[in-house]
């Protein structure tokens, strides 16, 4: 069989972030969409907006260890739109984990301008689970950032990369009055 028909014969499934870092909320998402496609690729934004902690590099590599029992997920570095690399990877279905209502607004916007831009790409919503429901990035870094614990929000390892990065942030803001987070 060709790369190609073999890309569209399998089920692939598109799961995007900034992973910054990567969670156990994310990491559940992964694994339950492992579950229902032939292959995941989890896409790490690399020019995000956000002002990322980690690197694009040091975020895929985190991901990949986080990922690696997972024989089905692959992750890669992204950078443009979401849907040219759905093209480039034969995916026709996005998966993105939903934690609550203020998620599913925003989350339906990008899951409509997605199929605008590319008409038959769908997204799958799945529901984080309910004891990882407060889990977020942004406030993984913000504990992290106050001295606080992350244990049961993210891995070991990762809380060990993020309480680093916390003690560098700090240090970099403690002369400005830079926003940390
Ligand atoms: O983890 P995040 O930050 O919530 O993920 C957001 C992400 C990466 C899914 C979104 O920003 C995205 O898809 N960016 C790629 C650029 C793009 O395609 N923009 C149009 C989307 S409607």
């Amino acid at each position: 069989m060709s790369e190609k028909k073999q890309k569209e014969w399998r089920r692939t499934a598109l799961l995007p972030g900034s992973f910054d870092p990567v969670t156990l909320g994310h990491l559940d998402i992964v694994i339950r969409a492992a579950r229902l496609f032939d292959q995941v690729v989890v896409a790490v934004l690399e020019n995000s907006s956000k002002h990322p902690w980690f690197s694009a590099e040091g975020r895929v590599l985190m991901a990949q260890r986080e990922m690696r029992a997972l024989k089905n997920v692959r992750v890669v570095r992204f950078s443009g739109l979401l849907v040219e690399l759905a093209a480039e990877e034969g995916a026709k279905v996005v998966v993105r984990g939903v934690r609550g209502g203020a998620d599913l607004e925003y989350e339906t916007l990008m899951a409509r301008m997605n199929a605008h831009l590319r008409p038959g790409l769908d997204t799958v919503f799945l529901p984080s689970s309910p004891h990882l429901s407060h889990i977020a990035s942004r406030l993984v870094r913000e504990i992290a950032y106050l001295g606080g614990s992350v244990k049961g929000l993210v891995s070991d390892k990762v809380a060990l990369a993020v309480e680093t990065r916390a003690g560098e942030k700090r240090a970099e803001d403690a002369f400005t009055d830079r926003g940390a987070i």
